[in-house]
């Protein structure tokens, strides 16, 4: 198989990812696509970023040794922990991770207030400072852990009047606050969005960076010759977790059409069979 005709290998700690498989897919249907969701280890946001940066690495092992040619980490998370260091330890590797869209939130906001809904762990780490330092200079930013929304989307809990509830109690009172933008830093947030405008009223634009990050992957391939030129195919997925569970949430939320395996950890390291 010749480079370009290889993979792109796409990975979250659970069926947060495929919002961005999703936009990866409709940007570049001619690409082979393997994707991972780790629910073994779901929730990543309240775990340390060190065990979070062990399980990446062991993840991109894995997928590098299925022939992928990119590695998309579709997990901000994950992306906080482990994105600088997978990108040392694989210098001939195009990596492309999630960051927090402040840039695009602080060039629209015109009441000069910003919220950033993310998990715990994301707003620990080094890339969301570097994130701050860049483009935050003149603009407040509301920063709002939420811890149990991953659970409750991966539980199909979407638009339930617990989520609603989670969801007032940490979105009332940025708006109190004048936030006219609201970036989503969680890629399983995006499966919230109809609940989340709806909180947030039309004042508010909310930001879900997939469709950046998908042209992201596209101009990567496009620089180093890499686009595929092959036909489209269906996804291949693998879950750490129960495949049947992790299907039919797949198709609840609405995701592409893959096909989906079970994938094992074992003293630290992931086969994907
Ligand atoms: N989708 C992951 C993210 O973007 C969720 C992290 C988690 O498992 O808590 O951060």
């Amino acid at each position: 198989m010749s480079t370009a005709e290889r993979p792109i290998g796409i990975f979250d700690s659970g069926v947060g990812g495929l919002t961005v498989m999703a936009a990866i897919q409709q940007a570049l249907p001619r690409e082979r696509l393997l994707y991972f969701g780790d629910n073994a280890h779901i929730p990543y946001g309240d775990r340390s970023l060190r065990e979070v940066r062990a399980f990446s690495a062991a993840i991109v092992r894995a997928l590098l040794s299925k022939g992928c040619k990119q590695v998309v980490i579709a997990c901000n998370t994950a992306s906080a922990a482990a994105l600088r260091e997978v990108r040392k330890a694989y210098p001939h590797t195009l990596f492309v991770g999630m960051e927090p869209a402040l840039k695009p939130a602080a060039e629209r906001s015109s009441s000069r207030v910003v919220g950033v809904i993310a998990t715990r762990a994301t707003f620990q780490g080094t890339l969301f400072a570097s994130v701050m330092a860049r483009f935050a200079r003149d603009i407040e930013v509301l920063e709002q852990p939420c811890p149990g929304l991953v659970q409750a989307i991966e539980g199909g809990e979407l638009d339930t009047p617990g989520t609603e509830a989670m969801l007032r109690g940490w979105l009332e009172p940025m708006l109190a606050k004048g936030m006219d933008q609201l970036v989503l830093a969680c890629t399983h947030y995006p499966y919230a969005r109809p609940l989340i405008e709806r909180i947030c009223g039309p004042d508010v634009k909310v930001i879900d960076p997939a469709p950046a990050v998908a042209r992201q992957v596209a101009r990567l391939l496009r620089e180093h010759d890499l686009e595929s030129g092959a036909g489209p195919s269906t996804p291949l997925a693998w879950t750490s977790g129960d495949p049947a569970m992790f299907r039919s949430m797949a198709d609840l939320l609405g995701a592409p059409p893959m096909e989906v395996r079970a994938a094992q950890w074992e003293n630290g390291e992931l086969s994907l069979p």
